[in-house]
């Protein structure tokens, strides 16, 4: 049926002061958990994709929550799947993309030669906050020789600067809230 925001705001929880203090952490656990709720979601991605992105040739997702939507989107869509992974999970040969979080560093790599050249991707993750995750993805796949369609989040958490920092591409958000 028809994705209802607010019954899928209601799956998503919230930890105050996780994983620490002043963050809340957006738990979309008891969302995958509940299997008529996944399957409007990836169905509501799939309905945004095909309305306004230029095309999916791949779906790319960000280790860890973003495989858990991009895998069924990219079946529901009929194409592959790449994981985004945090450095040093993949073997050689890998393309490493280093960006920095409001805490520190890190880094994702991509395994070499999976993109075809000129393919494209529609990079999914669960939550835009900051835009530095999905800005790092962006950069990693124009690398590799792929063009970023759409990039699709389930909730985008306003007031981070997370659509500023991906000004240009189409970013697609089922949930939007104050964060
Ligand atoms: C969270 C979330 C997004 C990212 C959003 O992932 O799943 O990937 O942060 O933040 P940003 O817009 O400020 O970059 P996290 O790195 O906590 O790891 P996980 O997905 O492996 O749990
Ligand atoms: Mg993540």
């Amino acid at each position: 049926g028809a994705v209802r925001a607010a019954e899928i705001r209601a799956l998503i929880r919230d930890v105050p002061d996780y994983p620490h203090p002043p963050v809340v952490f957006r738990d979309i656990t008891p969302l995958l958990a509940d299997g008529r709720a996944l399957a409007d979601v990836v169905d509501a991605f799939a309905r945004l994709v095909e309305a306004d992105a230029d095309g999916v040739d791949v779906v790319v997702g960000m280790e860890a929550r973003g495989f858990l939507l991009g895998a069924p989107l990219a079946t529901r869509l009929g194409v592959g799947f790449v994981p985004l992974r945090k450095a040093g999970k993949l073997p050689p040969p890998v393309e490493r993309e280093d960006y920095e979080l409001e805490y520190g560093a890190a880094a994702i790599e991509l395994a070499a030669g999976t993109l075809a050249p000129g393919a494209r991707v529609l990079v999914v993750d669960d939550v835009l906050a900051t835009g530095g995750t999905a800005q790092a993805a962006v950069r990693l796949v124009e690398r590799c020789g792929g063009r970023v369609s759409a990039l699709a989040f389930l909730l985008e958490l306003d007031g981070l600067g997370g659509r500023d920092r991906l000004a240009g591409q189409t970013v697609e958000t089922l949930l939007r809230v104050e964060s």
